[in-house]
């Protein structure tokens, strides 16, 4: 056998992988398991979206390697959609980088701004990809606690008790996954004071945005956010299309420039297609989120009503795709949600698999229909 490189020991499988292969026994075994674990969106995409990519299938340039950069139709609908939502004006040449999903985008950032050793600050709890790729890179990890005492923000005189002298990125993801906290601009500036008076460059991680949440805010609409700051986001969840593989990252042209360098030695250019119908989603009228979000609105309150027969408490004005609940004291979340699938067949997301903060927390995905919730809720009371 070839032995693997010692990287390989610096991760695990990634949660869903291995869980998912034991809710999938259950279901050959005949259980009729729910599941409300993954965030993966179960409606369909704009239709225009749909007929976009099967348009352009006829096209002469449709089957051809694309460019690095993607289309330049494409980064001006990303460009246009940060100017109407976030009120935040990118130039489409330099201030665009399209990605296959933002969660590559984590790796390339990584591996274009540290080397071995170099520290990076990450949120718990928080997306476990941050940690994950931060040890493929060999990076050393800084993290930092988020608390719901302090509304799921970083705290940042805990954080300068750290010796930050070898830190050079921190990611920060608001809305926050798993919580659902909100940012506020006070936040966005003191994350901006903050990465100047260290040197660091911030990227915020803000893939959730428009789901249940009245305010969308970007990180780059606050001033001198460009000099230290880079922002990732994505189509997945804003127009369920989490299987097509569209992203972004925006922020200053250098910056860019270093991501492109590792991006075009890795990839050569996104599906003509997922471009087109990309470039249709990206124009979708204010009325696509209304709509969007009068079904997850109903399903959260049945998410409620499900996480309060499970005797659990939650935030109301946490936004996003999913509901962060807190159990009775002393109760652990992987017994717990072990419990719940194995006697009610309900999948649920263990609060500790984004960190040591999570424990005591469970999360509840709203990609499930109405139906299944009021079955879950049954099964359960
Ligand atoms: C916080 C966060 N960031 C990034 C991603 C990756 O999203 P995608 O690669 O589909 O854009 C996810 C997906 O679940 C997420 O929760």
């Amino acid at each position: 056998m070839i032995e693997v490189a010692d990287r390989l020991n610096t991760v695990e499988e990634y949660y869903f992988s291995k869980k998912l292969r034991e809710v999938n026994l259950l279901i050959a075994n005949g259980k009729p398991v729910i599941n409300l674990g993954i965030g993966s969106p179960d409606m369909r995409p704009p239709q225009k979206v749909i007929d976009a990519i099967v348009e352009s299938l006829q096209d002469a340039n449709a089957h051809k390697y694309q460019s690095y950069q993607g289309l330049p139709a494409l980064r001006e609908g990303m460009a246009g959609f940060y100017k109407e939502h976030f009120n935040v004006s990118l130039n489409p040449n330099t201030e665009i980088l399209p990605l296959m999903g933002s969660k590559e985008g984590i790796m390339h950032i990584s591996m274009a701004f540290l080397n071995e050793g170099d520290g990076v600050l990450i949120p718990n709890p928080g997306y476990p990809t941050y940690q994950s790729v931060s040890n493929l890179v060999g990076a050393k990890t800084v993290l930092y606690e988020l608390d719901e005492a302090n509304h799921w923000f970083p705290d940042f005189k805990a954080i300068e008790k750290n010796d930050l002298s070898k830190v050079k990125l921190m990611w920060v993801n608001y809305p926050h996954m798993p919580t659902g906290a909100g940012a506020t601009d006070e936040l966005f500036k003191d994350l901006i004071a903050f990465a100047k008076k260290h040197n660091i460059l911030i990227i915020n991680d803000n893939p959730y945005s428009f789901v249940l949440n009245d305010s969308p805010k970007s990180i780059m609409s606050i001033a001198g956010a460009k000099e230290v700051c880079l922002e990732l986001n994505s189509l997945s969840k804003t127009f369920n299309m989490a299987g097509w593989r569209v992203g972004m990252v925006v922020g200053d042209s250098n910056y860019i420039n270093h991501i492109l360098k590792v991006k075009s030695n890795m990839d050569s250019g996104m599906f003509y297609g997922i471009q087109k119908g990309a470039i249709e989603a990206l124009k979708c009228s204010s009325m696509w989120f209304v709509t969007l979000n009068s079904v997850y609105r109903k399903r959260r309150e049945l998410v409620w009503k499900l996480a309060k027969a499970l005797n659990c408490k939650y935030d109301e004005n946490a936004t996003g795709l999913f509901v962060w609940a807190k159990l009775p004291p002393n109760v652990k979340s992987e017994a717990f949600i072990d419990t719940i699938l194995n006697n009610n067949y309900i999948f649920i997301t263990p609060g500790t698999i984004f960190g040591s903060k999570g424990e005591g927390y469970i999360r509840f995905s709203l990609c499930a229909s109405e139906e299944e919730l009021v079955e879950a809720i049954s099964r359960v009371i």
